[in-house]
């Protein structure tokens, strides 16, 4: 006896599919967010049917039309989904056959949903690496406002989170700039790859029909169709390659996070972050919490974790395809969906940060961070650089005692360490001196900070 089932795949199997494993091995009610990129896959398949005279015209036509109609349905909520139909390929299939009969079972010749479902991915990457650039673009344009806003204005600069020596918050702020730029290369750099079609491997070997890959993959942007069938359906390299590049980006944010989490803290006071980016608590009245960037440092958790789980996913498959890859949709789909969400976030709340000028001058004067200008000075009237340094830090030790800043000592006093220091070493003690003495590519000279800001305006202007 045949057991009647709706599956696709049904002809070969004597008794239906058990209910849970039914569940167990649908992907529908994840996959079925692929409905476009399905559907336009689909299209440009039926197209090139139509091309080499596998369909008719009006085969063809029919398809186009009930592809069409079902787009609208899924998008009006109407469409209704089967997990019995397990994944988005087989619930369109099934629902363009019950609209136009005939036609309909005709459009998956010559294709398989292994390579239906590869293109799908990359169709959908594809778009969501676009929608991501726009996102950093955005966020860079912020940086870059901030940047010339404060290129003039001075903070401490850090290392081991000690007071190091003067930068100005345009410098710090174009630091981030730097390194969002090369996520956004990353990114285009991974969209190359990802751009290719796997449409036409079919199950894994290729198929007898004479296809023309090169149409379909001209009608679907991708800029060739992928060399190798049993290649094509079976590897999620560019999917762990974004996830890796997303990773990276999101390690970007999480040390931004860290560092306005702790500028807006009471001890530091450096920023304030807008109210409508922070949440209060429900017992202590006077808190303002930084949720949001908060959240950003904790989300990278989750992203890196995704990039594991894709990474390991594939490390024991043989070729061709495996149903194992019908796993990488979720942690693809989150990461996506938290790093623009990240990004957005970031974009949105960087250009409403407040910059407190004072408290940033105040904190720079505090950590002796001018120590290594007056050093250099010592070193520009003949010491070597290790007496040199010697000499400052007996300085900086004096005034510590003291509980003042080295542009606080007098003359005298500072003549008492080094017969060499004379009226002018109060231009490098001040922080005005030392973030303009700094003044070559690279460096945190405010006319540098200008130069750099300008440079990538035009950049991001030529990029347009
Ligand atoms: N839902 C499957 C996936 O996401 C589609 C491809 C299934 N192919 C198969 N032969 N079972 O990978």
């Amino acid at each position: 006896m045949t057991a009647r089932t709706s599956k696709t795949w049904g002809g070969r199997f004597s008794e239906p599919t058990d209910r849970f494993v039914q569940r167990f091995t649908a992907s529908v009610d994840f996959d079925r967010r692929l409905y476009l990129q399905d559907i336009a896959g689909s299209r440009a398949h039926a197209q090139m049917l139509a091309r080499i005279g596998v369909l008719t015209a009006e085969e063809r036509d029919a398809i186009l039309d009930g592809l069409n109609r079902i787009e609208a349905e899924i998008e009006a909520g109407e469409f209704e989904w089967s997990v019995e139909l397990e994944d988005v390929h087989m619930n369109i299939e099934a629902r363009l056959t019950e609209l136009i009969g005939e036609a309909g079972k005709k459009l998956h010749t010559g294709r398989s949903r292994n390579d239906q479902v590869a293109t799908d991915i990359r169709l959908y990457l594809r778009g969501e690496i676009d929608r991501l650039q726009g996102e950093i673009r955005r966020l860079m344009t912020a940086l870059l406002d901030q940047a010339e806003r404060h290129a003039d204005t001075v903070m401490p600069g850090f290392t081991h989170l000690q007071v190091a020596q003067p930068v100005s918050f345009g410098h710090h702020m174009l630091a981030w700039l730097e390194m969002l730029a090369r996520d956004a290369e990353r990114l285009t750099d991974c969209r190359r790859r990802v751009n290719v079609m796997p449409l036409g491997a079919a199950a894994l070997a290729g198929t007898s029909y004479p296809i023309d890959r090169f149409y379909t993959a001209e009608l679907l942007g991708f800029e060739r169709p992928a060399a190798n069938s049993l290649d094509a359906v079976s590897d999620r390299d560019f999917a762990i390659e974004f996830c890796a590049s997303a990773a990276l980006l999101m390690t970007h944010l999480s040390r931004w996070s860290e560092e306005l989490i702790l500028w807006a803290s009471a001890q530091f006071d450096f920023i304030e972050l807008p109210d409508r980016f922070c949440t209060g608590s429900s017992i202590m009245p006077q808190k303002k919490n930084p949720d949001v960037p908060e959240l950003v440092r904790g989300k990278t958790g989750r992203v890196n974790g995704n990039l594991l789980a894709l990474l390991t996913l594939m490390k024991g498959q043989p070729l061709a395809y495996n149903k194992d890859n019908q796993e990488d949709k979720e942690p693809l789909f989150d990461t996506v969906d938290t790093l623009r969400d990240c990004l957005r976030a970031f974009a949105d709340m960087v250009p409403a940060i407040e910059v407190k000028a004072d408290n940033l001058r105040r904190a720079a004067r505090q950590g002796f961070a001018t120590a290594t200008d007056l050093a250099d000075y010592l070193v520009r009237k003949g010491l070597p650089f290790r007496d040199a340094h010697a000499v400052v830090g007996q300085a900086v030790r004096a005034a510590s005692e003291r509980g003042c800043d080295l542009a606080d000592l007098s003359l005298d006093e500072l003549r008492a360490f080094s017969p060499l220091i004379d009226a002018d070493v109060y231009a490098v003690l001040t922080l005005e001196g030392a973030l303009a003495a700094r003044n070559h590519y690279g460096g945190t000279a405010p006319e540098q900070v200008r130069a750099r800001v300008a440079e990538w305006r035009e950049r991001l202007a030529a990029a347009d």
